[in-house]
């Protein structure tokens, strides 16, 4: 461990929350019983994270290619979502915890439009953890809705700094840290721009089972990383 490594807790942490359906399976259950365990896991994850003083989680929910999953299971997954901000809404304030939802927001139904407008702004005031959950998010469409509103501005004079201006939260500092549970190597079309230098942890654990402990252990991970961004240690 280097020593000015020692302590050190990331300022954003990101996670693809992987891992549910096989959960569920794993113990001859419907697929919906591991979105259920995986909520708890997530609301776990949000205790620790403020706890410990990270300043940024942003958490991978739903992404667009997940509309292609059986409409039974993405319902539930929506109705899961809309639960539990209704039930968790007052112990965010409590925490101080800040809300934002990321991602292309016109195309989701109207009624969780109106259940996250409403957490969002209930939180507005919220200084503590910046709680950043990705719904209806892919990398993807989130740069070409940034090019989108260039063009739209006829802005010519483009560089990598103010092209971020145009990402969706272009106030959030890229993670440091992204980890993806379940054991899959891949990044799925998660924060494609912003994971440029982040380093990156996989670990077999299935989200439902990722508790403080499995948080730990991927602090402890990065913990070990030397992060060079291009140079040499001199
Ligand atoms: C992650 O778990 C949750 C979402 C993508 C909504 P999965 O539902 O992808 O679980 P697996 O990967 O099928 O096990
Ligand atoms: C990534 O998980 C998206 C979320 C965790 C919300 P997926 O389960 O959708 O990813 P793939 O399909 O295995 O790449
Ligand atoms: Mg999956």
């Amino acid at each position: 461990m280097k020593p000015e490594n020692l302590y050190k807790i990331p300022k954003h942490v990101a996670i693809i929350m992987d891992g549910n359906g096989r959960w569920a399976k794993k113990r001859g259950l419907p697929r919906v019983f591991g979105h259920k365990e995986g909520a708890k896991a997530a609301e776990k994850a949000i205790n620790f994270a403020s706890d410990i003083g990270i300043e940024y989680l942003t958490l991978f929910a739903f992404s667009t290619e997940n509309w292609a999953r059986p409409e039974e299971e993405v319902n539930f997954i929506f109705k899961l979502l809309v639960e539990y901000i209704n039930d968790k809404l007052s112990s965010l304030l409590e925490r101080n915890i800040n809300l934002r939802f990321l991602g292309r927001k016109d195309s989701l139904p109207e009624n969780i439009l109106l259940t996250i407008e409403h957490a969002e702004k209930e939180t507005s005031k919220c200084t503590g953890l910046n709680l950043i959950v990705a719904l209806n998010y892919s990398g993807r469409a989130e740069i070409v809705d940034a090019v989108k509103k260039i063009v739209n501005k006829g802005i010519l004079d483009i560089s990598e700094e103010n092209f971020r201006n145009f990402l969706y939260f272009p106030d959030v500092p890229d993670p440091d840290l992204l980890i993806r549970t379940s054991g899959e190597i891949r990044i799925s079309n998660f924060l494609l721009w912003q994971l440029a230098y982040t380093e990156l942890y996989f670990t077999e654990v299935l989200w439902p089972d990722f508790d403080e402990r499995e948080f730990l252990k991927a602090l402890y991970a990065f913990q070990s990383r030397e992060r060079r961004f291009g140079r040499i240690k001199l």
